[in-house]
């Protein structure tokens, strides 16, 4: 794991998950819709804003624990929910999990992970947060409300921005469609990768573990399981059923896939306890704006008490000191940690996050800034080209 330690940021761990997977599997993860373009700006609209410091004030120490969906964590970073861990590292979700433990921060599960949500909570202690989908099959998110429960997941995150998917071209490009259409360069790369090949097609079962029971035709095949999955996005779901949802959670819940004041205003007073501001990091809506961007607006809409989560683009740990002085609780990450999983499993995870860790301390620190809640406004600044 010698290369893990000499990952010195996070673009070091993608060039490393670059070269440990397929390249169909590594455009699956690092790739967004159509031509990119908020895939991209997501990340650079960091780099539009200076950061301001104070100087001469004691940063020996410096408190940076804030608390997301109730629950206390170290410092304002939450893993976001990613689907089908385990194509990306034979130890999947459990590895991105036990290593947000170890770094006292907020793990989400996907609906579409390949670990059940009761292996999740069963295998880990720390705060937990599931991502549900409002299906066509009601019934079936009913019952993630339930199983979520009694599992002891701390909260809920809706996501909202797929009521289709997203034009993904890469994935065309590699024949990764459903049905799998292979191009003789795909497969090429994937028998180039036998590390990653032979382990993933003969390790444990893979599928949508928390879904799979629901599919009668399960024994025609995994692609009968796709299908399923691929029908059940609903193009009907309105703020009615996140009314629905919020009563029969009765818990922390966000909304993930926010992108204006108006829509926060809404998820609020329909019973949301927080927003995730997210374009699902340029994957689904390209020409989408920036969260960073929409920071200001959505907090000055819906005042101090709900979280705000600042969702996509973060690369560095001086991004998310920039989204919480403008007004976020934290921000979540995806490809991030999915890079570090590709990269070296849950080492791999452990070395994204204490990268982040470092940057985030270390920018903190140099910006004279000794507690998170005395990160305001003015420490950022608009830079104007
Ligand atoms: C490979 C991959 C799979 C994802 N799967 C899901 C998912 O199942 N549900 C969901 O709400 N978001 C999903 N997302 C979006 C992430 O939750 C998050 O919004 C996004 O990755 C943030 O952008 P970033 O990758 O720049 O940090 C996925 C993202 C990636 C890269």
């Amino acid at each position: 794991m010698k290369s893990l330690e000499r990952a010195n940021n996070i673009a070091d761990l993608r060039s490393l998950a670059r070269r440990q997977l397929p390249r169909p599997i590594f455009d699956y993860i690092d790739g967004g819709a159509d031509d990119e373009v908020t895939l991209r700006r997501n990340s650079s609209a960091f780099a539009d804003y200076e950061l301001v410091p104070d100087v001469l004030n004691d940063v020996s120490s410096i408190a940076t624990q804030v608390t997301l969906f109730g629950q206390q964590v170290r410092w304002p970073l939450m893993l976001s929910p990613t689907g089908l861990n385990r194509m990306f590292h034979g130890d999947a979700e459990l590895a991105v999990a036990r290593a947000a433990a170890s770094h006292g921060l907020l793990y989400s599960l996907s609906t579409l992970g390949t670990t059940r949500l009761e292996d999740i909570a069963s295998a880990y202690g720390g705060p937990k947060v599931f991502q549900i989908y409002v299906f066509k099959d009601r019934g079936l998110t009913s019952e993630f409300v339930a199983r979520c429960k009694e599992a002891g997941f701390n909260g809920l995150a809706l996501t909202v921005d797929t009521p289709v998917a997203g034009n993904r071209e890469r994935d065309r490009v590699n024949g990764l469609a459903i049905p799998p259409r292979l191009t003789i360069k795909s497969l090429l790369s994937f028998a180039l990768h036998p590390c990653w090949s032979l382990p993933t097609l003969t390790g444990s079962k893979f599928d949508f573990a928390n879904v799979s029971h629901r599919v009668d035709a399960l024994a025609s095949g995994p692609m009968s399981l796709f299908d399923y999955i691929g029908g059940q996005f609903d193009r009907c779901v309105t703020w009615r059923d996140v009314e629905w949802i919020a009563a029969e959670w009765n818990g922390p819940l966000a909304i993930k896939g926010i992108m204006t004041p108006e829509d926060a205003r809404h998820a609020v007073a329909s019973g949301a306890t927080g927003v995730m501001i997210s374009n699902h990091g340029g994957r689904q809506l390209d020409g989408a704006p920036a969260p960073v961007n929409q920071i200001r607006d959505i907090r000055d809409a819906i005042g101090d008490g709900p979280d705000l989560i600042c969702d996509g683009g973060v690369r560095r740990g001086s991004d998310i000191v920039k989204a919480v002085a403008l007004g976020a609780t934290a921000c979540s990450i995806g490809r991030p940690y999915l890079y570090g999983l590709a990269a070296g499993g849950e080492a791999g995870v452990n070395r994204a996050l204490t990268i982040l860790t470092g940057e985030f301390e270390r920018t903190m620190i140099l910006a004279g800034v000794n507690d998170i809640a005395r990160l305001e406004r003015r420490h950022v600044r608009r830079r104007h080209a």
